[in-house]
């Protein structure tokens, strides 16, 4: 009846207190409340031989603003108050970070640090692929591919670099010799795109190869953009669209679609070979794998194309003498700048331009924010030059090589570019020193040990090949005048992305 109903309504009317609770002031004492609790339960305090902890107040995320915010502060300030070694609570993790290069050694040697019980979960996270969690036997005929990216094989994935740069460029240069303007890290991007995906993935058998290129890169980027927050697990359902561009762009890789693809890079070919073995050749999971290897190979080569752009476009002394270089070089090797593309260079001619070479790696040094990081699968002692440490199962083992990329005692006014600092003696310079020792670890942009980056070879090469084009054959010019700075939202995860774009412009050359 309605008296029952009404009776029963009001069995269930608000509490009142219920209103005070809800009002802003009730709501931030019951955020407050869980707060505490939660940081109460997830408080974990130090065992004997473990290193020193961190205090931090906010649970889960622990000191991960601090370290988003200034890096650089954030480690060496934690690194005067707990020492070398530390353990630190970011993003649900706690890591014991290692700072003293001479001790990474132990890191590496450690077998029991695990390199997959990280970078599984990243690409379950990130690219959805699942199988890898639990399939070794997949996991270590995929890493006999990365062999594929070096040496002879090297040379060959050169050629289709140069191919590349010619169907990017030669239009250009058969044009007009007016300037054009562009943003100088979305014109990177672009180029550094289209290389690598030709490069390593082939040519487009499309007509409308322009269109389908820029929607791919388009979203790969838009995808790239939230690397970060996948990577430290966030719910892809919290990022907006990225769900479905993920979904569009491992379709546009899975078997069926990469065969429109003509020239694959013979890592491209036995990877499909070994991933065709473990998976029904139309299984989607195909392209999230491809997807991983796509993004391993632009992620960091783009920023890394655009910050030594920028330098460059900044420094006119640095500019002059890589012009210098390259002029030389050209020169001896009897090759003149006639009109069109006719530029050719061996890899060991590259390689003997080593101010280009100490360009890239500064720009390199400059704007690296990887770590390295290692699973600790069981508890275990790390035997250290002065002292053992304890590891609890679970957490993770950071070095973070920054700390020596921007350490004054390495490197003299490490904030400043110098485009000279890794030649000496008209050579690659590789020796510098801390606390007087010589060091193995002074430049880590690539990681170390056993995840150390198999595309290491091909990022400097094709970012050689670029800039040798467009020094070459174009005048480039700054125009804004606005310093560009890290904006770190990457920080642990590569090289970092720039706070703003700038426009610059580029003419033939008369
Ligand atoms: C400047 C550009 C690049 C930078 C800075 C860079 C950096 C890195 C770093 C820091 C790692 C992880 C190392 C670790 O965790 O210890 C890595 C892994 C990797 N990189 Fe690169 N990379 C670059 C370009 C490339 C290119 C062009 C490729 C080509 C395919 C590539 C393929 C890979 C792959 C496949 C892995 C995973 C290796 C594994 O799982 O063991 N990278 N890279």
């Amino acid at each position: 009846t309605a008296e029952d109903a009404s009776a029963g309504m009001g069995r269930f009317s608000p509490e009142p207190w219920l209103p005070q609770l809800l009002s802003p002031r009730g709501l931030a004492l019951a955020a407050a409340l869980l707060l505490l609790v939660l940081f109460l339960r997830t408080r974990r305090t130090r065992r004997p031989g473990e290193p020193p902890l961190v205090k931090s107040w906010l649970p889960f995320i622990g000191e991960a603003l601090k370290l988003q915010r200034d890096p650089i502060g954030f480690m060496t300030t934690l690194q005067k108050q707990y020492g070398d070694i530390f353990t630190v609570l970011l993003g649900g993790k706690y890591i014991t970070f290692i700072l003293d290069p001479f001790q990474y050694q132990s890191v590496i040697k450690n077998q029991k640090l695990s390199f997959r019980g990280f970078s599984n979960k990243v690409l379950l996270r990130v690219f959805s692929i699942k199988k890898l969690v639990e399939d070794d036997a997949m996991n270590d005929e995929l890493h006999t591919c990365y062999q594929l990216l070096q040496g002879r094989h090297l040379d060959m994935l050169m050629e289709n670099t140069m191919q590349s740069l010619k169907q990017v460029f030669e239009p250009q240069l058969l044009k007009t010799t007016s300037w054009h303007t562009e943003s100088l890290f979305t014109f990177c991007n672009s180029v550094i795109f289209e290389m690598t995906l030709t490069t390593v993935y082939g040519s487009i058998l499309l007509g409308h190869r322009k269109t389908f290129i820029t929607e791919l890169k388009d979203d790969f980027f838009k995808f790239d953009g939230k690397f970060t927050q996948l990577a430290s697990g966030m719910p892809i359902e919290l990022l907006g669209n990225i769900k479905s561009i993920r979904l569009k762009l491992i379709k546009l890789l899975t078997t069926e679609n990469l065969a429109k693809f003509q020239g694959w890079s013979e890592v491209v070919q036995r990877r499909q070979d070994i991933l065709e073995k473990y998976y029904l050749p139309q299984d989607i999971e195909i392209g999230a794998h491809h997807l991983g290897l796509l993004w391993a190979s632009v992620a960091n080569t783009a920023p890394t194309m655009s910050w030594t752009m920028y330098y460059l476009l900044r420094n006119p002394e640095a500019m002059a003498v890589l012009r210098d270089e390259i002029d030389h070089l050209l020169q001896s090797t009897g090759q003149k700048k006639g009109p069109g593309f006719s530029i050719h260079l061996t890899r060991e001619q590259l390689d003997s331009l080593v101010y280009l070479e100490s360009t890239i790696l500064e720009s390199l040094r400059l704007s690296s924010f990887s770590s390295t990081f290692r699973f600790v699968q069981e508890d275990l002692t790390l035997h250290l030059e002065a002292q053992d440490c304890c590891l609890r199962k679970g957490d993770f083992v950071g070095v973070f090589p920054p700390i020596l990329h921007y350490d004054p005692e390495i490197f003299e006014a490490p904030e400043e570019f110098r485009f000279d600092r890794f030649v000496e003696n008209g050579k690659k310079k590789t020796t510098f020193f801390k606390r007087g020792k010589k060091l193995k670890y002074y430049l880590m942009p690539f990681g170390f040990g056993i995840s150390k980056c198999p595309g290491r070879f091909l990022a400097v090469v094709e970012i050689k090949q670029l800039l040798v084009i467009l020094l070459t054959y174009f005048d480039l010019e700054i125009i804004d005048d606005k310093p560009v700075k890290l904006n770190f939202s990457r920080s642990l995860f590569g090289i970092q992305h720039p706070d703003s774009d700038v426009s610059f412009r580029y003419k033939v050359k008369s």
